[in-house]
Order: C-alpha cells, then structure tokens, then sequence
C-alpha cells in the first residue's frame, strides 16, 4: 500500500515530508524513510516501526535542502528491514526512488540489470525499477529529455502497479511523479509543490490539487509543473480546491480513533442521511444517482464490488434490496469479479463500495465492469478518491475522515445508503408509499437509535473482560444479520488477532459445531422476527455442548435461561436499521476485547487502512 510524499520548493522540504508521512501513516507503518537532494548526494534517513522512529531520527541530523521525497512502507517484497526500507538509491548513486505498488516482472528485470553488472542491495521491487530507470539513463547520454525519457521507458518495460516519485542527482530542480494503478497526487501550494498518494498528506501547505489519471506523468519543475501521458503527450491538469478534499482530525478524549469513530457514528448517520429525502417522505433522493433514473429503474440485476468490510456491508444491502426493491442482488469480491468470465448481463448495474476509495482490488473490479460496458455506481466516503473520479455516478457517505484501520462508522453509513438505494428503487417498482414511509422514518430515526446503543458501552466493555482469554470464537446470525456475524467476527480478528468466523446461525450444525468447547464462546444475533425462534434452537444446540453463549437480542424477545449465558438487548427497531444496530455492540466487543489485551487497535499488526496492492 505504502504513502508517498514529495516536495519541491523554496522553502524547507524536511517538515511537510515528515508531516506528511504521519497523515499518511494508514496507508502503512512497516518502516519509514526520507531522502533529500543535497546537490551533489542524497541524504537518507530510514528506520523501521512507525513514523515517530524517522522523525526522532531525522530530528537529530536537520536537513536544509528544498527538494526531497519520503515513503511510510507497508511490505510486499522482502522482509520489514531497514534495506528493504523506501527511497531506494540507483547502484550508481544517481537515482533515488519511492514506490506504491507491485512490480509484477521485476524478477526477469533483475536478472536483465544482474547481467549488466548492477548490484542489489534490498529484496524489494521497487529498488529494481529504480535501477532500471538508473540503467536506462546511463544509456540515453546524449538525449535532450533524458531524464524524462529513462523514467518513460523504464515504466514501459515494468508490468504491475505503482505511484512513484522519482529524483535524479544531475536535476536540483526536478521531482517526477506516475501513476498506473496507484493513486498519486500533486499539489500546489504558493512557495513549494507536492506529489503524493492522496490529498492529505499536504493539507494545510496546498491550496489545489491535481489528481493524476492512471498512465500519466507529472514533472515538477521549481514552481512549474505539467502532466504528460506515459507516452510523452501533454495531459490536461484539473485542479480541485485542497479544503474541500481532506479535513484536520483530532482524537479528542478517546484513546484512540477507533473509539472516537464507534462513538460518532450518530452524527456520522446524520450527515449520511441529511437532505436525501423526497418532499412527500415516502423515498430517498441521491444526487450522485441523477441522470441516471432510466437505467436504474429498468436494471434486472446489481452486482456489488467491495473488498473486507465494505463488502459485508454490501451482502447487508443484498438482503435490503432484494426484499424492498425485488432486484436479484450479487456481491462479488472484487478481487474475484475482476477476474471472472461472468456472464454479461446488459441491463446490471455495478456498485463499488469502498471507504478510501482507493481500494486497488475494488477499483479494477470497476474498470473490469467498464470494458465491458455496464454502468458503474460508486459508494465512497473520500471525495475525489479514485473511486468518485471513475465511475459513472455515486454516493458520498460523508461520514468524515476514517482513520482508525479498523472500520466502524464507514459500515454503518454503507449499509445505511443500501437501505436508502434500496428504498429509491423499490419506489420505482413495487414499494407503496407507506411502506416507503414506514422506512423513511426508521432511517430518521436511526440516530437516536444507534445513542441508545452506545450508551450501553460499559455492559459490552464487561462481557468482552468476561470472554477476553478465548482465543476461538464464533459468530452466528441469519438473513441481513448473517453478513453482521462475518463483520463482528472479522473486526474481532483484526484487532485482537483472536480466531473468529461468521457463520450463518443454521450452518453450524453441518461442520462448525465440531470447535465447541468450553473455551470456544459463541456470539449469537437474535432476529426478532419470525425465525427468531429458530436460531434461539441453534443457540440451545450450543449450550447442549458446554459452549458459552452470548446473545445480542433485541428487547422484547424472549431468550430462555437455558440458551444464553449472557443477553444484550438492542431497541425494537425496523428490519432495515436492526443490522446497524445489532453491530454496534460488535464494534465495542471487538475494541474492548482488544484493549484489554493491551493492543494498539487504530494500527493492528500487519494491515494498512487502505490496499492499493492486489
Ligand atoms: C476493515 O476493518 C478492514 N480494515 C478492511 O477489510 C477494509 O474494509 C477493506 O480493506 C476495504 O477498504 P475500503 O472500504 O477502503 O475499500
Ligand atoms: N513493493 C514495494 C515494497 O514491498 C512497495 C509496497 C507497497 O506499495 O505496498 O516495498
């Protein structure tokens, strides 16, 4: 995934980088490092661990140079070590380089640059194509653009993906930046310009900013700058007002960002559902969805495209849609969809779902869809991500910035604009108005809803205490509320690395219900509907084996002694919000579980907040 940052200028680059890399720090936190062209070397600093270690380390020795690059890496090729450690230099001392993405041929372009005497001094991909744009300018001596050249071809001969930023020795006034599949940025600011993977990295010192298309290339010049294709054609530069692209966010009083986002999430909701409804309370109205009325009102099938939790939060808008609209609903994850020869069906409609948007697996599912000519709706909370830019209409969650890796109010507000798509389309078909109605009221009155929950949070902080040694766990419910399970168990995985799995409430009986044990608690969602009866049977077979149980039930439903060790009661709430609802005392489970284990839950080990790698 890795963050990049560049700046050129006339003041100095060290700070904006290292601040930089700190709000980049999501997008990966294996190791850190900077390098700044001193005129006549670089002078690098890199270390492993978190940003904190390179700016105490960058701290000690102050650069005074204007030009410089750094990268916060999260590893696909080679070990989290120092020489594994972004920029690379060029064997030759030339070149030095950060990248965002994976290099696919780099193993028979490193044997090519082997033959040519070139040595290596990391496992990285990246270092391969530094050496490679290094080996091409040695061959272009006489040249008139012979850096751009080296860096054009040298991209030519690489398959894969990246951002990179690029400097050479010879050039004291000169960054180049290009995208293919990662997303990269430039930004323009009065005294110094900027390149990197998203807006945020130079919000506060960029007024504008550019965002590149895939194949394109920028080259900054002093205060200059211009886009051109890979091939060498000028590109036009659209530049969108920084302020409006990315906000400051501050913790506040919570320990960390992930609590401060569970508890926002009534506001979130707001913002989410505020001014997206008909004049006559019966419908939703999305304005990204404008324009494009025919199609949606005649489509004979939506496939979803999402990866991890946006994806549970789609097979969530799977059951939504089908029950209120009556149009079959696929979720794919995109990582699959991109790849399989599925059927083309003229009249489906693809909906990416994605938080950052800038999910590499979830926008190809997109551009896969485009080839094939289907319309594409996209379900984002980053303005002008990637994900807004390509397809062809959407939604913005405006849920605010999301930082905490681990998702919590993005889910709610995904699910929450399935509820509402769903609603828009069913009242184009069959849904009367007062079963619209019914459902506009529920969606208003979520917020109030999802307060009551959270201020049940100290019950839920006691029964994660009482279940915090296991180390298996499972989590069961059926209908909308089995999607809910998978996301409750994978929010648990992820920041507490317990071993958790969702499973629809009735499926335990053919093979999961072998891990019950003693040590093995089961976390049951209870309907509260008519087949409410039904999984309370499934939690009996649990209790049967000596399995601990807990179940999340709504009030009024009556849960037997002999069923549960354990009840968390949720308000009576309409069908579409009870997903949201019943998940919120998962999020604090998870969050809980995972203090109380003394880990750090906004920066769980191995992850990044956004996977711009396949
Ligand atoms: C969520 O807790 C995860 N960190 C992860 O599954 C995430 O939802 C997934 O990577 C998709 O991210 P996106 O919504 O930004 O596309
Ligand atoms: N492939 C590069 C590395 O492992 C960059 C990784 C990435 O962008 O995730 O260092």
């Amino acid at each position: 995934m890795c963050g990049i940052i560049g700046y050129i200028g006339k003041g100095l680059a060290q700070e904006s980088l290292i601040d930089g890399l700190r709000r980049l720090e999501y997008r990966g936190y294996d190791s850190a490092g900077v390098a700044f062209h001193e005129g006549n070397e670089f002078c690098m600093s890199r270390e492993t661990g978190r940003v904190q270690n390179l700016a105490d380390s960058v701290q000690k020795n102050s650069s005074q140079s204007s030009l410089g690059i750094a990268h916060t890496r999260w590893a696909t090729h080679g070990a989290v070590t120092v020489p594994n450690t972004h920029p690379h230099v060029s064997h030759d001392g030339k070149f030095v380089m950060v990248h965002n993405g994976v290099i696919e041929n780099f193993g028979a372009l490193k044997h090519f640059l082997s033959g040519k005497g070139i040595e290596f001094n990391s496992e990285t991909d990246s270092e391969v194509l530094c050496n490679l744009i290094a080996y091409n300018y040695s061959e272009l001596l006489n040249e008139k653009d012979r850096l751009i050249d080296a860096v054009r071809i040298a991209l030519a001969q690489c398959r894969g993906a990246y951002g990179i930023a690029v400097l050479c020795l010879d050039y004291s006034e000169t960054m180049i930046g290009a995208r293919r599949g990662s997303p990269l940025v430039v930004g323009l600011g009065d005294d110094a310009n900027f390149i990197a993977s998203d807006a945020s990295a130079f919000v506060g010192r960029a007024k504008e900013a550019v965002f590149l298309n895939d194949g394109e290339l920028a080259i900054l010049k002093g205060t200059d700058f211009r886009i051109t294709t890979l091939e060498g054609q000028e590109a036009k530069a659209v530049a969108h007002p920084v302020d409006q692209i990315s906000e400051e966010v501050e913790i506040g009083d919570f320990d960390s960002f992930m609590e401060k986002e569970i508890y926002e999430q009534p506001t979130a909701l707001k913002n989410t559902l505020r001014g997206r409804f008909g004049d006559d309370g019966t419908t939703a109205k999305l304005g990204g969805l404008e324009g494009h009325e025919e199609e949606l009102r005649n489509l004979d099938r939506i496939i979803f495209v999402a990866c991890g939790t946006a994806r549970h939060a789609c097979m969530v808008g799977e059951y939504l849609i089908e029950r209120l609209a009556r149009v079959p609903v696929e979720v794919e994850h995109a990582s699959e969809f991109r790849y399989r020869n599925s059927p083309k069906a003229e009249k489906s409609l693809v909906i990416a779902v994605s938080q950052s948007g800038e999910t590499l697996d979830t926008l190809e599912a997109v551009r896969e869809a485009k080839t094939k000519g289907l319309l594409t709706l996209g379900i984002t909370n980053v303005v002008g991500s990637s994900l807004a830019r390509e397809t062809d209409g959407g939604v913005y969650q405006r849920v605010g910035p999301e930082i905490g890796v681990a998702s919590t109010k993005a889910f709610s507000s995904q699910v929450c604009l399935c509820a509402m798509l769903g609603l828009a389309l069913g009242r184009m078909r069959d849904l009367s108005p007062m079963d619209g109605q019914g459902i506009v009221e529920a969606l208003n009155d979520l917020p109030d809803l999802v307060s009551r929950v959270l201020q049940q949070g100290e019950q839920i902080r006691e029964l994660a205490l009482k279940y915090s040694k296991a180390e298996h766990l499972l989590f069961m419910g059926r209908q909308s509320l089995y999607p809910v399970a998978l996301e409750g168990a994978l929010k648990l995985k992820e920041i507490s690395y317990a071993h958790a799995e969702g499973y629809p409430a009735a499926e335990l009986k053919h093979g999961p219900i072998a891990l019950i044990n003693p040590e093995c608690p089961s976390i049951f969602i209870v309907e509260g509907s008519e087949l409410s009866a039904k999984t309370i049977a499934n939690m009996q077979e649990v209790k049967a084996r000596q399995g601990p149980v807990l179940a999340i039930a709504p009030e009024g439903v009556e849960i037997p002694k002999e069923a549960a060790d354990d009840v968390f009661r949720l308000p009576v709430a309409h069908e579409v919000v009870r997903p949201i609802l019943a998940n919120l005392p998962l999020q604090l489970f998870a969050y809980h579980f995972a203090r109380l284990r003394g880990l750090d839950v906004d920066k769980p080990r191995n992850l990044a907040k956004s996977v711009t790698v396949e």
